[in-house]
């Protein structure tokens, strides 16, 4: 394969990455689902000793040749992705190279994507083009770093970068419409209009996966008193009645773990109880409705067990109506915007002629949207707040996949739709117009 030959479409396998705070999603273009998800997080162990250098056979330790981000005579060790990520180890530390929705730490961004042509793809970065994901607010040096990036350092034959709401409305077949993201660090409603977004009229709050996992935290911990033991630190556990102590004990020679490791795995422990107990009501939380629902029985890994009942509706209430977070841990609740007036805000500020357009094209999108009953709620608190004349039709796919890879599949069918091919920024083009071409190609 030459990079001479057209991009994209089935003559070369273009690869489609979707970056997040949860994960990296990467495969290629084409295929229905990514190759692999990453964990957006890395781990770094600062070690004195030299060590060999490049990517080993065997693992996928990375070391650092380079010394600007630690002292001169330290080398780091990086521990990328989930099989090596979740191994307990003396002094590592959890760092994300994203913040904001945008890439901040280059070095580790770059050690990720070393990995994942070595591992995943395990093809050499030369061969595809590569179509990325972006913030709808990502900024213009941020964009030009990364295309710098991938035509220098990567080689890539061409380059593209799409916003991830763009591509999520393509995934579910919409060129117009707005996209809700529910995601690990934001809900944002983004209006997209012919495959543009509407930039002056994006919206969002800091109410997302994240903000529930650390209210499920709060309540287990400080409120319930349960303790949450991630699975590394536990040898040995007994069958307990339903909330009765849990019986266990810790595994013997654990190594030394950071602090930050030790929340990471912690955070695994209560995403899962995140996912398996919570529910968004139908309408606004009522103590009396609620209580009429059956309870959820759920086990943690230390064999702690119970049901719980009306919190599994108050946690997520937080995202519909932010004021009923009680003021603990220094949030306040009440002056953030719930999802239904984000996605109403976001459309007042479009055009007039543009709304019905938006409203009747609501893709619900991202992790944190999985959420049971979270489509079925924002339909509702929309309907109640928009004209009855507007016509709402929201838009969630069912599958799995499909609303967790949004962006992602959207990015798969737009590499390698025939009309696309001429989009691409090519390797010739950076050459002779630089890194500013990508303000001029990818709107
Ligand atoms: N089945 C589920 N039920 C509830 N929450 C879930 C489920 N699956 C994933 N999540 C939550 O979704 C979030 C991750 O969503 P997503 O993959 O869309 O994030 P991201 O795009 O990587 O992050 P961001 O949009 O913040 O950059 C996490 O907070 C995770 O806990
Ligand atoms: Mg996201």
């Amino acid at each position: 394969m030459s990079a001479g030959m057209l991009y994209g479409g089935d003559e070369i396998g273009a690869l489609v990455f979707d970056v997040g705070h949860y994960s990296l999603r990467v495969g290629y273009a084409q295929e229905d689902t990514p190759k692999a998800e990453i964990p957006a997080v890395v781990g770094i162990l600062e070690e004195a000793a030299p060590l060999p250098s490049s990517i080993k056979a065997d693992s996928m330790e990375v070391d650092d040749k380079k010394s600007d981000m630690t002292p001169s005579n330290a080398k780091n060790k990086y521990y990328i992705d989930t099989n090596y990520l979740h191994v307990a180890r003396r002094g590592m530390e959890v760092t994300s190279y994203m913040k904001d929705g945008m890439i901040e730490d280059w070095d580790l961004f770059e050690k990720v994507l070393d990995y994942t042509y070595a591992k995943c793809i395990q093809s050499k970065s030369v061969f595809h083009p590569v179509l990325m994901s972006e913030a709808p607010w990502n900024v213009r040096q941020k964009r030009e770093k990364l295309t710098e990036l991938m035509f220098e350092k990567y080689e890539v034959p061409a380059f593209f970068l799409v916003k991830n709401a763009v591509l999520a409305a393509f995934a579910n077949g919409r060129a117009t419409g707005i996209v809700v993201d529910s995601g690990a660090t934001h809900t944002s409603a983004v209006p997209v209009q012919d495959g543009f977004v509407l930039s002056q009229a994006i919206v969002k709050s800091p109410l997302g996966g994240d903000y529930i996992t650390m209210q499920c935290k709060n309540f287990l911990q400080q409120e319930s008193e349960i303790e949450i033991v991630p699975p590394y630190m536990i040898g040995a556990k007994e069958a307990v009645k339903e909330r009765e102590k849990a019986r266990w004990t810790q595994k013997k020679n654990l190594p030394e773990v950071t602090q930050s490791w030790h929340n990471y795995m912690t955070k695994k422990v209560v995403q899962d109880f995140q996912a398996s107990v919570l529910q968004v009501c139908e309408t606004p939380y009522d103590e009396k409705t609620v209580s009429s629902i059956p309870t959820v029985h759920y086990e943690f890994p230390n064999g702690y067990h119970q049901d719980f009942g009306s919190e599994r509706f108050l946690i997520p209430e937080a995202l519909f109506d932010p004021s009923v977070v009680p003021m603990r841990a220094g949030m306040v609740g009440n002056t953030m915007l719930g999802v239904g007036h984000i996605v109403t805000t976001s459309v007042g500020m479009c055009d007039v002629d543009v709304r019905p357009s938006l409203y009747g094209s609501v893709v619900v999108t991202g992790g944190n949207s999985f959420l049971q009953g979270f489509p079925e709620r924002l339909n509702r608190d929309l309907s109640v707040r928009i004209p009855s004349s507007m016509r709402l039709k929201l838009i969630s796919a069912n599958g799995c996949a499909e609303r967790r890879f949004g962006a992602w599949i959207g990015g798969s069918i737009l590499a390698s739709i025939g009309t696309f091919q001429q989009m691409w920024i090519s390797s010739q083009e950076y050459k002779e117009g630089g890194k500013g071409q990508v303000e001029r190609k990818c709107p």
